[in-house]
Formats: C-alpha cells, sequence, structure tokens
C-alpha cells in the first residue's frame, strides 16, 4: 500500500533477495555436474537495475540483440561473458557485437556464417562461435512457447543432415572457432524427461561434429525454459531433476564430450518469481448470473503474457489477503481490447474502487514485453534491497512517448 502510494500504479517491484536466492538454487544444482556456467536471459527482464544485482552474483549473460548486450553491459556484464543469439541479427548488431568483443556467437543459418565470415577476416584471434541446433523435439507447452522442433524458425535441423553441413561450413570459415552447441527446446516446460532427450541428442551430434570436422567443441548451450510456479497448485519440475536430466547424458554417455562445459540461460527461473505488480482496483463490473470483472489500471501495456498465449497468474487485495476471498472474479485491464484481462478466474475478498490489487510472478517477460498501447505509460519499476526500496525505473511521463515524433 505504501508503495503504490509513494511512487503510484501500476508499479513493478523487484525483491534483490529473491533474485539471490533463485541464482544460489541453480548454481547449487548444477555444482555436483560442473563444469557448468549459467546465463542470465536477458530478454526475460533486460532491466539495468535488475542484471545489476544479477551480474553481482556471479552469472553470465545471454542476450538476444545488441540492445540486450549494452542493457547486459550497462548492468556490468563483461561482453566476454555474453552470448549473442538470434535467428536474424540484422548486420549492425552483428557488427557492434563483434566491436564489443561479445564472447560467443550463436549462429543460426547460413547467413549468420557468410556474414560472420566477412566481418572476421581481419582478426588475428578466431571469433568463439556456437551452432544452435534443432533437436527435434517438442514439449508440453503453449504453441507460441515452442522452439526445438523442425517447424521452427530457430535452430539448424540435425535430423536432415543440414546441421552437419553447416558445421562444416563454420569450420571451414577462417576467422570463426566452433566451440560448442547450442538448443533451446521453449518455454514453461514441466517435465525433465525432454530435457534428458535434449542432453543426449545433442551430446552425439557433438561428438559425430568433432569426429567428422576435429571441430574444439567443448560446452554445450542447452538452453532454458524451465517453468516456475506461479499458483499454488501449479507443478513444476525441481532443479535438482532439471540439472541431473541435462548432465547425466553428458558426464556418463559423453565420449569425448564427458568434460564439456554445460551453459544454461534461464530467464523465469531468475526472474519470475522475484516481482509483483501493484494495481489499483479502478471498478468492478457485475452482470447477474456472470462472474464479475474488476477493472485495474495497468494491463496488457505492462504484461501482456495472458492476452498472447494464456499465461495465468493469481491474486490478493493489499491488506486483505487473509480476509475470506468470497467472490471469484476476473482482473481485467484498462486498454482497449477486449482480450486484455489478466487473470480469468481467481478468488478475491469484495474489491473496492482504490484497493491495491497484487500480482505476484509478474517478473519475467512482462516489462521486457511492455508497450505504450493506447499511449499509456510504461510503469515505474522499483528495487527492494537490504530493506530498502530504491527506483530504479521512472514511471513514463506522456512527454517521453512522443519525444521522438515530429508534427
Ligand atoms: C535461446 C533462449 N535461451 C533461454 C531462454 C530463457 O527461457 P526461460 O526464461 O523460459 O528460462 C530463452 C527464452 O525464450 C531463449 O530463447
Amino acid at each position: 500500500m505504501e508503495l503504490a502510494d509513494r511512487y503510484g500504479t501500476p508499479l513493478y517491484v523487484y525483491d534483490a533477495d529473491t533474485l539471490r536466492t533463485n541464482i544460489r538454487a541453480y548454481v547449487d544444482a548444477f555444482f555436483r555436474h560442473r563444469p557448468v556456467r549459467v546465463a542470465y536471459s536477458v530478454k526475460a527482464c533486460p532491466l539495468i537495475g535488475v542484471g545489476a544485482v544479477i551480474m553481482r552474483a556471479g552469472l553470465d549473460a545471454s542476450v538476444a540483440s545488441l540492445g540486450e548486450l549494452l542493457a547486459a553491459r550497462r548492468a556490468g556484464f563483461p561482453a566476454s561473458r555474453m552470448e549473442l543469439h538470434g535467428n536474424a541479427k540484422p548486420d549492425d548488431e552483428l557488427a557492434s557485437a563483434l566491436r564489443a568483443r561479445v564472447g560467443r556467437v550463436v549462429i543460426d543459418g547460413l547467413h549468420d556464417i557468410e556474414r560472420l565470415g566477412q566481418m572476421v577476416q581481419k582478426r588475428t584471434r578466431p571469433q568463439p562461435v556456437w551452432l544452435r541446433v534443432s533437436p527435434g523435439i517438442a514439449v508440453d507447452t503453449h504453441p507460441h512457447l515452442q522452439t526445438g522442433t523442425l517447424d521452427s524458425k530457430f535452430g539448424v535441423p540435425i535430423s536432415t543432415g543440414d546441421a552437419l553441413a553447416h558445421a562444416r561450413e563454420i569450420t571451414g570459415t577462417k576467422g570463426l572457432s566452433l566451440v560448442g552447441l547450442h538448443a533451446h527446446l521453449g518455454a514453461e516446460v514441466r517435465d525433465a524427461r525432454p530435457y534428458r532427450e535434449l542432453a543426449r541428442e545433442l551430446v552425439a551430434f557433438a561428438n559425430e561434429v568433432r569426429a567428422a570436422t576435429r571441430a574444439p567443441i567443448a560446452e554445450l548451450g542447452m538452453g532454458g525454459g524451465l517453468a516456475v510456479p506461479l499458483r499454488s497448485h501449479d507443478e513444476v519440475v525441481g532443479l535438482a531433476d532439471y540439472a541431473r536430466a541435462l548432465a547425466e547424458p553428458v558426464r556418463k554417455e559423453g565420449g569425448a564430450l564427458r568434460g564439456a562445459t554445460i551453459f544454461v540461460e534461464p530467464g523465469r527461473g531468475i526472474v519470475g518469481r522475484a516481482a509483483v505488480a501493484l494495481y489499483r482496483v479502478v471498478g468492478t463490473k457485475r452482470v447477474e448470473g456472470l462472474r464479475p470483472f474488476v477493472a485495474v489500471d495497468g494491463g496488457m501495456g505492462d504484461n501482456i503474457r495472458p492476452a498472447l498465449y494464456g499465461a495465468q497468474y493469481t491474486a490478493a487485495i493489499a491488506g486483505r489477503a487473509n480476509a475470506g476471498a468470497t467472490e471469484e472474479v476476473a482482473v481485467a485491464g484498462r486498454f482497449c481490447e477486449s482480450g486484455d484481462v489478466l487473470i480469468r478466474s481467481v478468488r478475491l475478498p469484495a474489491a473496492r474502487t482504490g484497493d491495491v490489487l497484487v500480482i505476484p510472478g509478474v517478473g519475467a517477460y512482462s516489462l521486457a514485453m511492455a508497450s505504450n498501447y493506447n499511449q499509456a505509460p510504461r510503469p515505474a519499476v522499483v528495487l527492494l534491497d537490504k530493506g530498502r526500496t530504491r527506483l530504479i525505473r521512472r514511471r513514463e511521463r506522456p512527454e517521453d512517448i512522443w519525444r521522438l515524433e515530429r508534427r
């Protein structure tokens, strides 16, 4: 309540201790399977103030654009500890990333090999690269969140022979050094089995590439994507099982790749549960016989996930979390789209205009995808650390939205 009064709503509040706890959980889970590097997937939340906490806790960074690379650098991550992904990296972004001395470029097609090859011709030290492959593994998640199937825009298929052909092309290109392979199955994965399958595929293919090309492959990027529980009944895979599923096939059946460094790149696993969103209740719409809509002062402009792929959250009313949750309601956003419903069904105490509605678990892919739809300014963000709150992004003003425009 106090934060909502002080900073206004909608307001996002990140908790530094939760970030550190999540990071420790990843590092601990993978410790017995080392060498392992955990790279934070910056796309989940590119806020510099949040990245700085994650960087200080010792993670690497996985970036999907030059913008994310620069944001991560501002957060303090050295470029050498970053991997640059992307199925369509623009020329200028690739060139700038190379100039910044990005640690690894993840190749996602012949277009990357050709352009990178031209850019690194004059370099004395070769640029380390990974090849992103498509293992042809479907995971049980929303179709928009699948990335490991053959019919995906990401990755070069292994089964068709294309990935091996790409690996040959890379090893034949002066200035590039193929040091690793990469694959990412998708997001919100709730089962460890596909990860074990992925590790098997990747290690088998890495051995094939090493034998065929003599590329010094010693790194296996296994992506991110593990679901985190956002509601009390959400079931997810434990981190220890996840780590075992990825590491055992490498360490036990990996042959020449047994000692490879495994890279994981969680996004939501680090930031998802580290933030809550605070909204003011504007009013409630009641229609006889139907579930009421509790309407709040934010919505798809700050969190498009429910509208985009049916993400589900829970909510509470600040100061009345323990009061009887008497009504089943939907939480409607303020944006002019009927799909702008943040929560389709949640039990709440009777909401009153002016109440602060809290949605936990909104740290990942919410503000990262925020927009100015309806010309709504994007929310302020506060970091809670060591009992203190600090504004790490001020609320936008209408002038901020128009500052690039001319009549
Ligand atoms: C290549 C890659 N790695 C890692 C991630 C992080 O996934 P998550 O935030 O679900 O852990 C993503 C997200 O889409 C991704 O595209």
